[in-house]
């Protein structure tokens, strides 16, 4: 495994890579990995030749500095666990060599974009689409990785490869849960004991709430999981929306459409918390 800082470098390997006939996978990420990330990885190494996992905590997407701040940042240890599930290249770049100066692009993926996490987080699929596209364009691989825990952002990617015409195809992978049901996330790791032992009532709500639908109407049903994630002493939902997993808008009936979604982010404390489950 190979470990690159600059792009100048990281460009000549794959240059030698693809002038060798192999196909290139990408898994981007921003570090502090956990199974969560390595499911993505593997899969990744199992379908490429070549798999590329950058590592870089994206200033651009953080609309809350004390999140960015807050970021866990554990480049050594990421290093060991890509080494064992199958990684090539690791790319982690500096701020300075991935924005040497401001990125000044705007993008525009409505209505995907100004619903859930695009209303609560004003710029942060802007700053997603930045750096995801400039990790696509230098790395150009065959295949990109992407969990289906970050639901939203799937689906911009997706959105954003169509409006680009880039030559990709985009890989989505299911979302990995701890043993209780909470869904990994480097955040986790910012919860004390207790917190973490709450933090499960979000999952659990979510499972729960699938026996209720379609018996439930889909307005009832929102406030069923808001009252009783909320009913967990410091948990905060932010919002619960059941949307058309295609276009992210909200649905009010369950034969509107065949692709049924509920995304859900909750504040446990001060840690923000996203998780998604399928309806239909
Ligand atoms: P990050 O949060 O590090 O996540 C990297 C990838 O891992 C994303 O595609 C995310 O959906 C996936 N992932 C995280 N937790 C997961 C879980 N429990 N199960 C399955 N997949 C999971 O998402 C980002 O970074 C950034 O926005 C990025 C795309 C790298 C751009 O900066």
């Amino acid at each position: 495994m190979k470990v690159f800082s600059t792009i100048a470098d990281l460009k000549a390997e794959i240059a030698a890579q693809k002038a060798a006939g192999k196909t290139i996978g990408l898994v981007p990420t921003m570090g502090a990995l956990h199974a969560g990330h390595a499911s993505l990885v593997k899969k990744c190494a199992a379908e490429n030749d070549v798999t590329v996992v950058s590592v870089f905590v994206n200033p651009t997407q953080f609309n809350d500095k004390n999140d960015l701040k807050n970021y866990p940042r554990t480049l050594e240890k990421d290093t060991e666990l890509l080494q064992s599930v199958g990684c090539n290249l690791i790319f982690a770049p500096s701020e300075d060599e991935i924005y040497p100066e401001p990125d000044t692009r705007v993008f525009d993926f409505a209505p995907l974009d100004k619903v859930m996490e695009g209303k609560y987080r004003p710029g942060h699929f802007n700053g997603v689409a930045q750096i995801v596209s400039k990790l696509f364009d230098i790395v150009t691989p065959d295949k990109a990785y992407f969990g289906e825990k970050d639901f939203q952002q799937l689906a911009i990617i997706r959105e954003m490869v169509k409006q680009l015409g880039l030559p990709l195809e985009i890989i989505a992978c299911p979302i990995v849960r701890e043993a209780d049901g909470l869904a990994l996330s480097s955040r986790n790791a910012r919860l004390t004991d207790s917190q973490r032992k709450k933090a499960v009532t979000i999952s659990k709500v979510l499972f729960e709430s699938r026996n209720f639908a379609p018996s439930k109407s889909i307005a009832e049903l929102t406030d069923w999981v808001i009252d009783n994630v909320n009913k967990e002493s410091e948990l905060r939902v932010e919002y619960f929306e059941i949307v058309d997993g295609n276009t992210l808008q909200a649905v009010s009936d369950w034969n509107q459409t065949d692709y049924i979604v509920g995304c859900i982010t909750v504040f446990c404390g001060e840690v923000r918390l996203i998780d998604n489950i399928r309806y239909k």
